[in-house]
C-alpha cells in the first residue's frame, strides 16, 4: 500500500503543477500536453512515455485496491465477536476515524479515476470534447456545476486521503522515528494542502469565471 501510494502521490505533484499551466493561458497548457507526448523521443515513439507511465499508474491503483481490500478482511477478521456488545453501534466506534474516512475516501477517488478518464482523457462525458485541446474541454467541463461540484469534493477527499495516507506510509516504510515524527506530520499536512489548494484552484477558477 505505501509504496504504491508513493508512487501516485508523485504522479499527483507534477500532475497539480502541470494544471497549473492552466492560469498562463490556451497555448500554454495546450503545448504542455502535446510537448507530454514527445518525451523520449527519438528513441520512444508518439505517446510511447504517456502509455508507460498509465502502465505503471494503472499496476499501482490495482496493488493499492488490492492491498486495501486485503487489510479491510484482515481487520474483520481480527475484530473481537460475541464479547461485550457486538451491536452495530460499537463496530463503528472501534473503527477508527481514520479508517473509515480512507475507506470512503478511498471509494470515492477510485469512482472520481472513472468519471476524470472519461471527462478529460477518452472525452467521453465532456461537453466539449476537443481532441488535443484541454484547456477548451477543462473550461466547458467546470462550466457545467455538476462536473465542477463532483472534482471540489473529489479534491477535498483527496486531501484528507493524502494527509493521513503519507503518514501511515512512513510508519509502514519505518521513517518515523520519535525524533522525526512532528517533521513527517508537518510533511503530511502542508503536501495535502499544497495538493487539495492546486487541484481545487481549477475548477474554482473556472467556475469563478477567472478562467475562461
Ligand atoms: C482539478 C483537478 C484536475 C484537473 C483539471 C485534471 C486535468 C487532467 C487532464 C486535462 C488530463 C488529460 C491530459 C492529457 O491528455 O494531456 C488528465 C489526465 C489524468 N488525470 Fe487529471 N486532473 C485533475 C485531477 C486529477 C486527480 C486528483 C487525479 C488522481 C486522483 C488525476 C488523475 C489523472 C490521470 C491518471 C490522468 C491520465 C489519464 C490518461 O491519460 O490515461 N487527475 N487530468
Amino acid at each position: 500500500m505505501a509504496v504504491s501510494g508513493l508512487v501516485m502521490l508523485g504522479y499527483l505533484v507534477l500532475h497539480m503543477i502541470g494544471n497549473l499551466k492552466i492560469f498562463f493561458g490556451a497555448s500554454e497548457l495546450n503545448g504542455y500536453a502535446a510537448w507530454l507526448r514527445t518525451i523520449g523521443q527519438p528513441f520512444l515513439g508518439h505517446a510511447w512515455f504517456l502509455w508507460i507511465a498509465r502502465v505503471a499508474l494503472v499496476a499501482a491503483v490495482v496493488v493499492h485496491g488490492v492491498a486495501a481490500y486485503q487489510l479491510s478482511r484482515r481487520d474483520l477478521a481480527a475484530r473481537p465477536t460475541g464479547y461485550q456488545h457486538s451491536g452495530a453501534r460499537r463496530t463503528r466506534a472501534r473503527q477508527s476515524y481514520a479508517t473509515r474516512t480512507m475507506r470512503w475516501g478511498g471509494v470515492i477517488l477510485a469512482l472520481f479515476i472513472v468519471w476524470h478518464i472519461l471527462d478529460l482523457t477518452t472525452l467521453t462525458v465532456n461537453p466539449v470534447a476537443d481532441p488535443g485541446h484541454p484547456y477548451q474541454n477543462i473550461v466547458g467541463a467546470f462550466r457545467t456545476w455538476y462536473d465542477g461540484g463532483i472534482y471540489c469534493v473529489a479534491m477535498l477527499a483527496l486531501g484528507l486521503h493524502v494527509r493521513h495516507g503519507f503518514w501511515s506510509a512512513a510508519q509502514t516504510l519505518g521513517a518515523n522515528s520519535p525524533g522525526r515524527d512532528r517533521a513527517l506530520k508537518l510533511t503530511a499536512n502542508l503536501l495535502a494542502l499544497v495538493l487539495t489548494a492546486g487541484f481545487l484552484s481549477v475548477p474554482i477558477a473556472v467556475m469563478t469565471g477567472i478562467v475562461r
